[in-house]
Order: structure tokens, then sequence, then C-alpha cells
């Protein structure tokens, strides 16, 4: 067989999309997706936004149109930005993305070589993991801590550093987010150094708790690239996404954008830009906040109700994920065999680790199953990390009593 290129001898299918094959059974209460909630589509509503389009736009609408996407929806983005978090963002800083994930493909393209070196979160998002693989970084990983990363860690990464990609609110998969001091410190460490930064924010405007904080990029607009999505406030199945950057980047980006696909479906754009003018979009969001608060809610309450006490749950304050910390010893893939037989599926966390480390680590999405399915989820759960729990101290008691005879 001839050889594939090198770039993806190394590249293995996303972890996740595995798990989620096993979650295809209906019978099993699945936490491992990161799936927004069905109930909070917009059917009716984007409906009526494509019958309106393809009535009085049909031809531009089904027509090749700009790489950089439709300047209606670039103003409405750039005129959130403005209104929400005070940003001085112009549309011709946007550009429309299949999907956020395909900006992260991008953004390797125009930005790694091989062996360049990439400043990950620990844990970090998986499919950004997946994107710059292919592009064969050399990695080093920042912890996170409550309120973001460790800064004396993230100020040694970087150094010699070619890129530092962080998700700075709702992490996936912790959940954490940074605080507004901690933004400051990574914005103050950022500055003056030759160092791009790519802040990944799709989960900014789920927030069920506490107060709304800007992303870092409006401290350090220059070298950085921030992402946003219409995956979690409208519906992922647009695969509508963008890239907000200046100047030189912005270039760059759009003619790897063209040499992709030149641009992203001028359909697509144009519905989801009619649904944000038709519609409220605020409330639309708030009742998404709502749902994902109550149910964030339900699962820590059968956490609580269920799990040993010495397991450690993050608190996150919006989006869809907990992180779970298992007691040392615990291997959480160990666990998931125990708890597929048991019909309930989870994600091991030592995927979102660039370092092999994360073993007794596991995510949990809330967004996409309702109370009662979380409490019975997670009872489930609890009783499979029993389980494991006495199988490790029976390993442990077997190899006290081996040492002693
Ligand atoms: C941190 C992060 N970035 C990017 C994406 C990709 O989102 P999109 O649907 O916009 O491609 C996700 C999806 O879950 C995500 O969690």
């Amino acid at each position: 067989m001839p050889q594939f290129a090198d770039r993806v001898a190394k590249a293995q299918r996303s972890f996740i999309r595995e798990i989620l094959k096993v979650t295809a059974d209906p019978s099993v209460i699945s936490f491992a997706g990161g799936l927004p909630n069905p109930a909070s589509f917009p059917v009716a509503e984007i409906a009526a936004a494509a019958a309106k389009v393809l009535y009085e736009s049909g031809p531009s609408a089904l027509q090749y149109s700009t790489t950089e996407g439709y300047l209606p929806l670039r103003e409405w983005i750039a005129n959130r930005y403005r209104t929400k978090n005070g940003m001085d963002v112009d549309p011709s800083d946007i550009l429309i993305t299949t999907g956020s994930q395909q900006a992260l493909d991008l953004v390797a393209k125009v930005v790694i070589n091989a062996g360049d070196t990439v400043v990950m979160e620990k844990p970090g998002y998986l499919g950004a993991i997946q994107a710059f693989t292919i592009f064969r970084p050399s990695w080093r990983s920042v912890p996170l801590e409550n309120d973001g990363p460790d800064l004396a860690a993230l100020e040694q990464a970087l150094d010699g550093a070619k890129l530092f990609y962080a998700v700075t609110s709702f992490q996936n998969p912790s959940g954490l987010s940074y605080s507004e001091e901690k933004r400051a410190s990574v914005a103050r460490l950022l500055s003056g150094r030759k160092v791009f930064f790519l802040e990944d924010d799709p989960y900014g405007e789920l927030r069920f708790k506490g107060r709304a904080l800007p992303p870092v990029y409006k401290q350090r607009p220059e070298n950085s690239m921030l992402l946003g999505t219409f995956s979690k406030v409208a519906a992922p199945g647009f695969r509508l996404g963008w890239v907000v950057a200046k100047g030189e980047i912005m270039e760059r980006l759009v003619i790897a954008k063209q040499a992709a696909d030149l641009h992203t479906g001028s359909l697509d754009q144009m519905i989801v830009h009619q649904f944000l003018v038709d519609n409220d979009f605020e409330a639309h969001v708030a009742r998404i906040r709502t749902l994902y608060g109550n149910q964030c809610r339900a699962m820590q309450a059968a956490i609580a109700k269920y799990f040993p006490k010495d397991v450690h749950v993050t608190e996150p304050e919006g989006g869809m994920f907990l992180w779970v910390t298992l007691p040392e010893g615990l291997s959480a893939t160990e666990l998931l065999k125990h708890s597929v037989a048991c019909k309930v599926a989870f994600v091991p966390g030592a995927a979102f680790h660039v370092d092999g480390t994360g073993e007794n680590t596991l995510r949990l999405n809330y967004s996409n199953a309702d109370a009662e399915t979380i409490d019975e989820g997670i009872r489930r759960l609890a009783r499979c990390l029993e389980t494991c729990l006495a199988g490790r101290d029976a390993l442990e008691a077997e190899m006290q009593r081996g040492c002693q005879d």
C-alpha cells in the first residue's frame, strides 16, 4: 500500500465519537456526548426563517458567496460583542467557519509547524487536541485550578511557545471558568510575548450563575484569535461558527479557508441570520440557561446523594459539563467498562490530557438528559463506582497480605 502522509500517522479517531456509538442503544443513559438539548432547538422559528430566506432571497442563498461569510450575520455577531462585552469588534474582523471546529483546523494550519510548542489546558478540549495533532506540535500543558490556569505553570509553559489554546468560560471538559483576576493575569502574561493566543468560547452565553465576564481577547487582541459558535445557542446541525481576528492573522485564515471549502454554506448563514433578527435571541438563550442550570443542579444533587464522599466534582457556573476526579488508584476507563454494562456512559478523562495523565478523571455531560434520567444515571454510576472501589480495596488488601507473607 502507498504510504500515508506523516501528519496523519499518529492521528486517531475521536475517542468520544467512538463512545457515542455505544450510546446509540436507547436503553443507555449517556452523559458522554456534548450534545445540546434538542428541546432547546428553535425548530418552528428556524422553519419560518428558512421559508422566508428561500422565498425572498432564494437565488442568492443558493449561490456561491464570499469566503468571509454573509455580511449581515457578521454585523450581528460584531454588534453582540459590542453590546454584551463592550468589545471593539468590526464585521471585517469576523470570518464565518463551518463550526468552530473548522476554525481550530484553520488556526492550526496557519500557525503550527511540526515541532512547535502548543500550550494546552490540563485537562483540555479533545477536539482541539485532535485538530492540532495533525500538525505534529510538541505539547506543554498547564493545570487548571478552580478559577483558571496555574499562573506560574502558564508563565513557564509560554516560554518559547507558539500557541496557547484556552477555553476560558465553562470549559469543555471541566466546566471551569477563568475568574476576572485570572483573565487579567493571563492577558498580562501574554502581552509583549511573541505567542499566538487562541481563545475558544462556545459556552460563554450559557452562564446560569455569577456575573458575565468578557473574553481575555478583549484585553489582548494583538496576536489573538477568538472563536464563537451557534452550535450551543441555536443548533449544532447548522455547523456555523466564527473566528474573530485582525489584520494579517485574518488574511491568513481567509486564505486557508478558501483552500479548505471556499466558504461556509450561504443558505445556513442566511437562515440563522433571519432567525436572529426575527426572534428575541436574549429570551431564547435565557431559556437554555435556565434549562442547563436546572439540569446541572439535578446532577450535583444526585452526585451528593449517591457518590462516595472522596470523589471530587467541579462546580460550574454555566456550560454543559461536570468534571469528576476519582480517588487515586481508580481508573475511569475501568469504570466505563462496568458502567456500559449497567447502561450508563461518560467519557474517561485521560483523552483530555496530552501528557498521559488523568486516568482517575472523567467528564459528565448534563445538558442532554432530564432531571429524572440524570438521577437514575448517577445512581447506576455510583453503584459501578462502589464495585470498582471494592475491587481496588480487595486488591490492596491482597497486596498487603502478600507483603506480610
Ligand atoms: C471547546 C469547544 N470548541 C469547539 C467545539 C466545536 O463546536 P462547533 O459545533 O462550533 O464546531 C466544541 C464542541 O463541543 C467545544 O466544546
